[in-house]
Order: structure tokens, then C-alpha cells, then sequence
């Protein structure tokens, strides 16, 4: 671990906007900085982390917070505590709690990182901060924009931060798909599409439970690095369904599916560009779930001079196919991902605390996302499309 892309400059984003999209005014960037934790003995300063959720993606997360310099693991929670007690003892974490009552008046700690089921999110985010602490929070945030804006407000309040998964446009591959719609060599950006889906988890029935679904577990991923590499979508129209209406669960049996698990969804980013996400629990695929071995393009991005495709998925990116007039034949760009893996978010969270810097990830962009998510789903039903309130900081350019 080590280096992080942090926010660009002014100059970077006026050059992004005018070349690749005809406007001609810039975004201003937030001026809220991070202030830095005290250093301590020349080492290393340290955010203090307590882990809420010891399931599935704890297994990758923690390996990469307990390998961050930045990171002090002070304590860990799930309600099921046996899980908070093996996860404490794998990785020397000094304090376990059942529940986040219990681990808020426990052991001090500075940054909640929450691992829980998707509809657990908010309301363990809002106690945590009413506690004052920051928040890394796995997707979804919160489960509506205004949840969520009330999180952030409440936040602003307490001079704590909230930042959310994913963190897809810190990959050296958005960077280089970023900066070559910003020098223009696309033309007019016309249309994009971007897919990512599997046959579903079979460890915990929240994913397939209202206020989960395949939109905030998959399609998040797609949504994110399409509003972050196009601007903030106006608009949107979407079709969802459920392909298969019951679903086995390890230590559960069967249970019905309550929410989509397969989603068709369509933005207007405005300036006549048009983008799809497809996402879904009932994709075949001959990998599984293992991004790496994914070579087909899973976002495309094409303009009346040039296209481009990701090689893999936005998550586990492998390179970045160009091809444009003035050079027609595929170029392969960017197949080096160096520190980037999609678990990172919360080690570099820990480390903008202690340095006081700042993400190129925005809490912003992740209520963005949340609202296109609900939209979608009023979208399907009432057959409308439906306008968009919410934007974010754009372009995200490092
Ligand atoms: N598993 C993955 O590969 C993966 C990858 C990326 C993101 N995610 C996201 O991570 C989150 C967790 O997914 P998972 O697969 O680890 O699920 P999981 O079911 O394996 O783990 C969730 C854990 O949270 C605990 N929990 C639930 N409510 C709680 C509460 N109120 N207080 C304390 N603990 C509570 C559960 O007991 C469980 O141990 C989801 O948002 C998911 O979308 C998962």
C-alpha cells in the first residue's frame, strides 16, 4: 500500500470539461480539507479502526487494514460474536463487541468501517456518527439520497467524514479512460454500456431481500465509473425483474427473492450522451466470481472518432483497449493496476485521516449512485422516467 490518487487541480478539470464535453465552465472542487492526527514518534500516524460486520468481505478487507501502516485495528462487532471473537483473535485486534451499542462506549476508536448486510448500513452509520466518529461504509451509505444527505449534513455538524465503496475510480485504469475522453481523441461521446452480474451469493439472504438486490450489490460498480467517467446522469429509465423467485441459503434453506435480481438501467448524462448499466444474480459465467480471469470489455465508451473498452471488470481492471481514427487499430493502454484492489477503501480512508488528504472518492458520488438505484426502481414502477436531484464534484480526474 501506498500511493492514492488524490483530487486534481482546477486547471485539470477545465481542461477535462471544455476538450471532451463542449461546456465552458468548470466545476469548483470542495474545499473541505482532512486534518491530520498528530504524529507520534516519527512513525507513522494512525487511524484508530473498529470493524463492524466479521462475515464474507471482512476476510478481504482485513488482511489489506492490518497490512496499512496508517491503520490501528482497535476493535471488531457482528452480531453473531463468535464471528467478532475469531475475526479479533486472526488479526490481534484487542476488542470484540455483539453489538454497536457495545462497541461504541467501548474501546475508542476514530473510523467505524461497516461490513454489514446492505440494509444495516444507514441506521449503524447514523449511531456511529451521532458518536463522532468517521465512517467508511460498504454499498449502499444510506438507502435514499435524503438518508443519506442527512448523513452528511449531520457529519458536516460533527467534523467527521463519511466516505462509501466503491472505490472503481481510483484504478489506474479510470484514471487512463478519464484521460482519454478528456484529450478529446473520442469525438462527441455518444453512448456507453458497462455489465457485471454472476448467479448470486448462496452465504446471506440479505442480497436478495428488499433493500438489497442486484442494483447496490453489482450494478454499483458499472453506475460509478459510467456518472464518474460521464458526468452525473439528468435522468433515468430502467427495467428490472426477478428471474428466479427462490433462492437456497447456506444454514437458511430456501427463501424468496423480495428483490430485482436483474436490472436494465438507462442514463441521460446529458449533451445528447446516453449510457446502460445491465447487472444481475443470474449471469452465467465460466469465471464464477473471479474478476481476474474476466477479458472481455465490461464498459464501453463510444464517440464519433474513437472508442474505448475496459479489459475485465471496473473492480479488477486489466487494461484499457483504444482505437480511434487517427489510429484505428486496438491499443492496449494501462495494464498495470499497481496498488489498486477494490477492498482498499477503507486502508486509504485511514491513511487520508492520518495525512490529511483527500480521496479522489467522493461520499457525493456514492448518494449519486444511491439516487440513480432508487430511481431505477420507481422507474419500473410506474413506467416513468425519472429526473435525477442529486450531483456530485465532476470531472473525477487524478
Ligand atoms: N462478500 C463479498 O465478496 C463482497 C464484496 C464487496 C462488497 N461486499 C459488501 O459487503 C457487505 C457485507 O457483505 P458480506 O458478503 O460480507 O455479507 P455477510 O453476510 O457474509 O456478512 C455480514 C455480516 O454482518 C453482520 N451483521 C449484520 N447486521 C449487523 C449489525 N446490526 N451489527 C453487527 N453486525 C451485523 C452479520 O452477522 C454478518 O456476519 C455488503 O454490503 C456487500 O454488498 C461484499
Amino acid at each position: 500500500m501506498g500511493e492514492f490518487r488524490v483530487k486534481s487541480t482546477e486547471i485539470n478539470r477545465r481542461v477535462f470539461v471544455e476538450k471532451s464535453l463542449g461546456m465552458a465552465t468548470a466545476v469548483t472542487l470542495s474545499s473541505w480539507t482532512v486534518p491530520a492526527q498528530a504524529a507520534q514518534n516519527d512513525k507513522p500516524k494512525r487511524t484508530r479502526v473498529g470493524v463492524i460486520g466479521c462475515g464474507s468481505v471482512s476476510h478481504v478487507y482485513l488482511p489489506h487494514l492490518s497490512a496499512s501502516p496508517y491503520v490501528e485495528l482497535v476493535s471488531a462487532c457482528d452480531i453473531k460474536p463468535e464471528r467478532a471473537e475469531r475475526q479479533a483473535a486472526r488479526f490481534k485486534i484487542p476488542h470484540h463487541y455483539p453489538n454497536i451499542e457495545d462497541m461504541l462506549a467501548g474501546a475508542a476508536f476514530d473510523l467505524l468501517v461497516n461490513l454489514t448486510d446492505m440494509q444495516e448500513h444507514e441506521h449503524l452509520n447514523r449511531q456511529a456518527l451521532h458518536a463522532g466518529k468517521h465512517i467508511w461504509s460498504e454499498k449502499p451509505l444510506a438507502n435514499s439520497l435524503k438518508a443519506g444527505q442527512e448523513l452528511l449534513e449531520h457529519a458536516k455538524r460533527r467534523g467527521v467524514r463519511v466516505w462509501g465503496a466503491p472505490t472503481v475510480v481510483n484504478s489506474p485504469q479510470f484514471a487512463c479512460m478519464a484521460r482519454i475522453l478528456a484529450g478529446g481523441s473520442l469525438g462527441r461521446v455518444a453512448a456507453a454500456h458497462a455489465d457485471y452480474g454472476h448467479t448470486g451469493p448462496d452465504w446471506s439472504s440479505f442480497f436478495y431481500e428488499k433493500g438489497g438486490g442486484s442494483m447496490p450489490d453489482l450494478g454499483v460498480y458499472n453506475l460509478t465509473t459510467l456518472t464518474g467517467l460521464l458526468g452525473p446522469a439528468k435522468s433515468v429509465v430502467a427495467l428490472t425483474s426477478i428471474v428466479t423467485p427462490t433462492r437456497a441459503i447456506r444454514d437458511k434453506g430456501r427463501i424468496r427473492v423480495t428483490e430485482e435480481d436483474n436490472a436494465m438501467v438507462l442514463l441521460d448524462h446529458g449533451r445528447g450522451t446516453l449510457s446502460h448499466v445491465q447487472c444481475g444474480f443470474n449471469f452465467f459465467n465460466p469465471h464464477g466470481h473471479e474478476g481476474s480471469k474476466e477479458k472481455r470489455h465490461t464498459v464501453a465508451i463510444v464517440g464519433t472518432t474513437g472508442v474505448l473498452g475496459l479489459v475485465g471488470y471496473d473492480w479488477e481492471p486489466l487494461g484499457v483497449d483504444v482505437a480511434t481514427a487517427a489510429a484505428p487499430d486496438f491499443q492496449r493502454q494501462a495494464t498495470d493496476k499497481g496498488d489498486y484492489v477494490w477492498q482498499q477503501g477503507a486502508s486509504l480512508v485511514a491513511q487520508c485521516l492520518a495525512m490529511g488528504k483527500e480521496p479522489l472518492f467522493t461520499a457525493e458520488h456514492a448518494l449519486h449512485v444511491v439516487e440513480i438505484i432508487c430511481a431505477a426502481r420507481q422507474s419500473q414502477e410506474t413506467g416513468q422516467r425519472i429526473d435525477l436531484k442529486s450531483s456530485f464534484n465532476w470531472p473525477v480526474v487524478s
